[in-house]
């Protein structure tokens, strides 16, 4: 039997594709909380954020918020709005490297257009000396972002890390194949609505791999990022990395603008380092709704902003 959560979770998933939920969003949600995840609209705003993040001791990580586009026009302009992006962090000398979603830059057309698009920006994010990460989006898209990962590394783009998604069973599989290529990592539990057949139904679960995974990377000779908000997850990844005396650069704690900034400046404070993750743009709407979706209790914050207004 699902947990209340987990059924909040689907619903406010399912509910973010209806078109009255994305039209009253795209009207007051920014008001209503979204502006607590997300580090601006503008490009400007977002730097603004960095550079007090990175006074504070703080990585950041800046993601131009924005998924699945309709045309190969379409992806251009995000490349290009990318490459403003990177030449902007460039000039900014901020500690801040680069997310990127491959369905931005066509993934959904053409799995080569999605490619070269990437090597484009990881060519200047390598002339500048920047380094990107491949978000991981749901799991129809799982196989084709490995294989470009793969493929990119094979191409000798070092500059370049991806994501797995412990809520995915296919997911300790994917690990083991990738760990001879020593990969940069981000570790997070996943925050699609995903079958039964894919994914792990129950939390616990997710958790379980969540921890299989950390100790499996960790031992493992890439880079491990552990994104996430959890207290337990943290706990353990600090007191295996201990046991098994591996050295702190070879793993970091991630986490998004907004969520647990006290435990944020916590992990700072002991010495580990710790990268925020700065989402901005206008197209803010489902990275919303997945925040809101992480923890139903947010709902209560967004209805609370409802009543004030
Ligand atoms: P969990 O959901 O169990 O939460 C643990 C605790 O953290 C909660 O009890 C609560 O206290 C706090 N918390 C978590 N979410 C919160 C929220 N929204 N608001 C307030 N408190 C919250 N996913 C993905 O599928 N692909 C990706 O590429 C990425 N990328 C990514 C980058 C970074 C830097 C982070 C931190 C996360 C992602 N994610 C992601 C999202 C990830 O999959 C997951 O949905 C969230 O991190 C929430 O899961 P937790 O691991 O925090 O645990």
């Amino acid at each position: 039997m699902p947990s209340l959560n987990a059924m909040a979770r689907s619903a406010i998933l399912a509910a973010a594709h209806n078109r009255a939920t994305k039209a009253f969003m795209g009207r007051y949600g920014m008001r209503l909380g979204a502006s607590r995840f997300v580090a601006g609209e503008t490009l400007d705003q977002c730097v603004g954020v960095i550079r007090v993040l990175n006074q504070q001791g703080f990585k950041c990580n800046a993601t131009l918020l924005g998924e699945a586009v309709a045309s190969a026009a379409d992806a251009d302009r995000a490349v290009a709005e990318y490459q403003g992006l990177i030449k902007r962090l460039a000039t900014e000398r901020v500690n801040c490297n680069v997310s990127i979603k491959l369905t931005l830059l066509g993934l959904d057309l053409d799995e080569e257009l999605a490619e070269s698009n990437m090597v484009q920006l990881l060519e200047l994010s390598a002339e500048l000396g920047l380094t990107m990460r491949i978000d991981m989006e749901d799991s129809v898209h799982v196989a084709s972002t490995l294989k470009i990962y793969r493929n990119l590394l094979a191409r000798g783009c070092d500059n370049v890390g991806v994501v797995l998604q412990s809520c995915l069973r296919r997911s300790a599989a994917d690990l083991e194949s990738l760990l001879p290529l020593a990969p940069n990592l981000r570790l997070v539990k996943g925050a699609y609505l995903e079958s039964r057949e894919v994914a792990f139904p129950d939390k616990a679960e997710v958790d379980d791999n969540y921890v299989r995974l950390l100790e499996q990377a960790l031992r493992g000779a890439g880079y491990t990022a552990i994104a996430t908000h959890d207290d337990r997850m943290i706990h353990h990844a600090i007191t295996f990395a201990e046991q098994h005396q591996i050295p702190r650069d070879h793993f970091e704690f991630q986490m998004l603008y907004g969520i647990r900034p006290q435990l944020q400046r916590e992990l700072l404070g002991k010495g580990f380092t710790v990268l925020v993750a700065t989402c901005y743009g206008t197209h803010w709407y489902p990275f919303f709704m997945r925040r809101l979706a992480e923890r139903p209790a947010n709902v209560l914050f967004l209805a609370r902003n409802l009543v004030r207004r």
